[in-house]
């Protein structure tokens, strides 16, 4: 938290050189009646993280969000999450395309970042720009905390912090812990191999979780838990998930991807062949 806090103090130089200057680009128009339009840059920052499922999480984001509020040059905050969490990274900035902003900076959180993280946030930038053709504005990843040359003091407030905390007291016995066994029929694998990763698999897992939390999927039909795996085997059809009990797999699955198999199969029962495929035998390609 502190490191988060200490790196948006970070970028404030950063905003300050990068910002469109207000003026620049001004349109004026030398005429009896003169009419000066003013372009007006205004810039929002989204602060990423990956998930949150309890009430201090989402304070700590808003709190975060509310010093990078005080960012020169900032006009917006706002946060999203790029697994299980609401609203995921798609819906901030759905919801920031419904303003009038110039430029979007996104602003990851988290450490650390796999190599893949900026790779497939760039294909699915540009899928998400090209299903919502409107024009966007300028869109923009900002670099990761391991990048910051203020990490070290930032540790080191964190160490020398730590020396205040109550040191955790051992127990005498640990207390065995029950189980429910679930009663869900179904599952669905959500492939977190290398490949499947760099397309983008954490944001089709994030998109179920929500809506898994949103449509109560546990309890709803013949019941649905989700899990992430390793590879799955057809890696080329990334992002790949797979359905049970019919092991459907499917491949190149997008968000709107999710949203008709939750419907169609999870809950209707029918598999959607428009994402499916079939063991064949034979090597396939994404259609
Ligand atoms: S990495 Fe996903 S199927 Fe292999």
């Amino acid at each position: 938290m502190q490191a988060a806090l200490s790196a948006i103090a970070f970028h404030q130089h950063a905003l300050r050189q990068s910002r469109p200057q207000s003026g620049q680009g001004s349109i004026v128009l030398h005429n009896t009646e003169v009419e000066t339009a003013q372009s007006q840059a205004r810039r929002a920052i989204v602060l990423v993280a990956k998930s949150a499922f309890a009430a201090a999480p989402y304070r700590q984001m808003q709190q975060l969000c509310d010093l990078a509020a005080a960012l020169p040059g900032v006009d917006h905050t706002s946060f999203g999450f790029t697994e299980q969490g609401t609203p995921s990274l798609r819906e901030a900035l759905a919801a920031l395309r419904q303003q009038d902003f110039s430029d979007i900076l996104i602003l990851p959180l988290m450490l650390p970042i796999e190599p893949s993280f900026n790779a497939w946030l760039t294909k699915s930038l540009r899928r998400w720009q090209t299903e919502d053709a409107a024009p966007w504005p300028t869109v923009r990843i900002a670099r990761g905390l391991a990048e910051s040359p203020l990490l070290a003091a930032m540790m080191a407030d964190l160490v020398t912090g730590a020396d205040a905390t109550p040191p955790i007291p051992p127990l005498d016995r640990l207390a065995p812990e029950g189980s429910l066994v679930p009663a869900q029929k179904r599952r669905v694998l959500v492939c977190q191999g290398g490949p499947c990763n760099a397309a983008g698999a954490d944001l089709i897992w994030g998109h179920l979780r929500n809506q898994q939390d949103r449509q109560k999927l546990r309890v709803t039909g013949d019941g649905t838990m989700s899990a992430k795996s390793t590879c799955l085997g057809p890696c080329n059809l990334a992002p790949v998930l797979q359905v049970f009990p019919e092991g459907t797999y499917y491949g190149g699955v997008t968000e709107a991807a999710v949203d008709r198999i939750v419907t169609e199969h999870l809950l209707g029962g029918a598999v959607v062949d428009d994402f499916a495929y079939h063991p064949t035998g034979r090597k396939q390609v994404l259609r």
